[in-house]
């Protein structure tokens, strides 16, 4: 196993070069708020230097909350249209708690943006499939949103979503303007829901075989919890998906977000500049020390 004392030093020099100023904040305002759901906000901010942030969609920023802390939060805004940078954010403790209840007019700081990108481009001329759970549609919205930019260039193109209750579910409005006027197959599911909700119930891997791609020319993007990941990821190689091709989006706890601290160490891959996207062929065989 490689430590963090073997890792490749002139590549983290070479990370903390590139890096120029990502280790500096930039103040940032937020201009508008929307309540998702019972414990997820949106967050529209706008840089005080008025420049704005250019990014791929997939890459994430560090997004402090100024007296409480600094976390990694994927850009959920549109990567093909300059204009306010938004994150989704899922209030978990005591960063991503005072993120949620910043108020229009406060000021937060921005480092990044950080990490490798979906690259959803490379399905153009395929089929593109999309499978997340909770939160990780937040991360997936730029690659859907770039894909759509462009959508006559794809050709099946699927969404398949799980959120934890029908009260969960991100993006509702999204969800039917792309399965209703963007011909994209859009299937959701919920893990449990009341007696009045009349969709799916049961595991978002379930949704897998229900879809038709043609697997020798298809991508597959999938964000969500690691279980999650590794099930699509098993379901996706059974259908006869190349491991090249799927493409998960890690978490690990960061620090620094430029390769230097070793925190989001995942044996020899520092997740903040190799990941947060991987492909599975490079993933699997970390398999058996996920989540250790
Ligand atoms: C590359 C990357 C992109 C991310 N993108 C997003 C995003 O777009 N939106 C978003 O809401 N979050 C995102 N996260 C997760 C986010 O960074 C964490 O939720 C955040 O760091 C938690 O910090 P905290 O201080 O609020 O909670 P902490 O005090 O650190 O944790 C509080 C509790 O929540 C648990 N917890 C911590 N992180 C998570 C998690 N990810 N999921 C579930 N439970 C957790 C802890 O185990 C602990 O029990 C991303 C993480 C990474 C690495
Ligand atoms: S090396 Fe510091 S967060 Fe990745």
């Amino acid at each position: 196993m490689t430590s963090l004392a073997e890792h490749d030093h002139a590549d983290a020099a070479a990370h903390a070069l590139a890096a120029g100023d990502a280790m500096l904040p930039r103040p940032y305002r937020v201009v508008r708020t929307r309540q998702d759901t019972r414990d997820t906000v949106t967050l529209q901010l706008e840089p005080v230097d008025g420049v704005p942030l250019k990014f791929s969609a997939g890459q994430f920023t560090m997004l402090h909350a100024f007296g409480v802390g600094e976390v990694p939060i994927s850009i959920s805004g549109d990567p093909t249209k300059e204009g306010l940078l938004e994150h989704t954010i899922r209030n978990v403790g005591s960063v991503s708690g005072a993120l949620v209840a910043a108020a229009p007019g406060t000021i937060l700081a921005v480092r990044g943006p950080f990490g490798t990108g979906w690259d959803v481009s490379d399905g153009m001329g395929g089929d593109v499939v999309f499978i997340t759970g909770g939160i990780g549609l937040a991360p997936l919205r730029p690659a859907i949103l770039e894909l759509l930019a462009n959508r006559e260039k794809y050709n099946r193109v699927a969404l398949l979503y799980g959120a934890r209750t029908p009260d969960d579910i991100l993006f509702g409005d999204e969800l039917r303007k792309w399965a209703d006027l963007l011909g994209i197959v859009v299937e959701v599911t919920v893990d449990s829901g009341p007696h009045s909700w009349r969709g799916r119930v049961g595991l978002v891997t379930q949704l897998i075989p229900r879809i038709a791609f043609d697997p020798a020319n298809t991508v597959a993007l999938v964000c969500g919890p690691e279980v999650m990941m590794r099930a699509c990821a098993t379901a996706l190689r059974g259908r006869g998906v190349p491991a090249a091709s799927i493409r998960l989006s890690m978490e690990r706890n960061m620090k620094c977000g430029v390769g230097l601290c070793g925190h989001c160490q995942l044996r020899e891959l520092f997740i903040c500049v190799d990941g947060p996207v991987l492909t599975y062929e490079r993933l699997a065989p970390l398999m058996s020390r996920w989540e250790l």
